[in-house]
């Protein structure tokens, strides 16, 4: 069993991926979930946070509030509502209300520090967001990274193809400096699902139709947050090389390794300064440097086994 902490900036494919985790019950002890500015204000990213948790019944795993904006930030629209929805999670209209004051009071970046160094070598943290929260975990506490068993990090690319400016992927173009500082600074080890790793994984959309046609409260969960304020059509559209939950997907790779068919040991490093490129993970894939290896990219997924533990999941 995998003690995780998943930090999050929910988002439809949190969303995704914190459903995935909570119903592998047999894999993953799931001991925290801590919040982080990204596809929506904190605000919206801890009452979606919770809005999952309710859902599935697990309200009594604590959610942590933490970086309400990024380092230094790239541009002046950071959030994705586009894609996720104003509210971040489809624009649902629930019957419920979520009852916020169940946040905890602790702030997200004290508990990953207080709840990593009270477990040496036993936590996997998640990281599938904007990496503020955990940089500053970093900075502020030089036990944190190496008591970290192992992080999974959702960001970066490999080739240059961003999905939020030409170059960069949207979790470390939204805070540079703090992917940058986790690569260079991790002190554990360090495996990425990368934005084309997620593009060239797309799955078709035909298998997102027979989706819809399940009728467990997860797969009417995913329908709503798919089709609400998104609509399949316009979500066709907007992802051109087919469907793809990359936090879904990153959270697949640390579930069952063999999801992923090739690992890359590389150095990389953050482009905090290029006029296009600001953002932008730049690999040394021919050992230039000479220096050791900072990360595993996962580089090429198994769609077929993606496919199957999406419908295991939904059906
Ligand atoms: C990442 O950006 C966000 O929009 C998603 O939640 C995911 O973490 C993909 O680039
Ligand atoms: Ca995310």
């Amino acid at each position: 069993m995998k003690k995780i902490i998943i930090d999050v900036d929910t988002g439809v494919d949190d969303a995704m991926a914190i459903m995935f985790a909570l119903a592998q019950k047999q894999a993953f002890d799931v001991v925290a979930v801590t919040c982080v500015n990204g596809n929506v204000d904190i605000t919206n990213v801890c009452r979606n946070t919770l809005r999952v948790l309710k859902t599935f019944d697990k309200l009594e795993i604590p959610v942590y509030k933490g970086a309400y904006k990024p380092f230094l930030p790239t541009s002046k629209t950071e959030h994705a509502r586009h894609f996720h929805g104003q509210d971040g999670l489809g624009g649902v209209t629930w019957e419920d209300e979520i009852d916020t004051s169940i946040i905890q009071q602790e702030h997200a970046v004290q508990a990953l520090i207080r709840l990593v160094n009270q477990s040496p070598g036993e936590i996997t943290l998640v990281a599938l967001a904007p990496l503020t929260n955990v940089a500053l975990a970093l900075q502020l506490d030089e036990k944190f990274g190496e008591n970290l068993k192992e992080m999974l990090i959702m960001g970066g690319n490999i080739e240059g193809k961003g999905n939020v400016s030409l170059s960069a992927e949207f979790n470390f173009h939204v805070d540079p400096e703090a992917a940058e500082m986790v690569l260079q600074n991790a002190k554990c080890p360090v495996t990425l699902v990368t934005w084309e790793t997620c593009i060239y994984s797309s799955l078709p959309w035909d298998f997102v139709n027979e989706l819809m046609t399940f009728n467990s409260t997860r797969a009417e969960f995913f329908k709503k947050i798919m089709t609400t304020e998104r609509g399949l059509e316009r979500m066709k559209k907007k992802m051109n090389w087919g469907f793809r939950s990359c936090d879904l997907f990153a959270i697949l790779v640390l579930f069952d390794e063999s999801v992923c068919t090739e690992f890359k040991e590389v150095n990389a490093c953050v482009e905090l300064q290029g006029r296009w490129t600001r953002g932008q993970m730049v690999v040394d894939w021919l050992g230039r440097w000479s220096e050791k290896p900072n990360v595993r990219i996962a580089m090429k997924l198994d769609t077929d086994k993606v496919k199957q533990y999406i419908i295991d999941l939904l059906k």
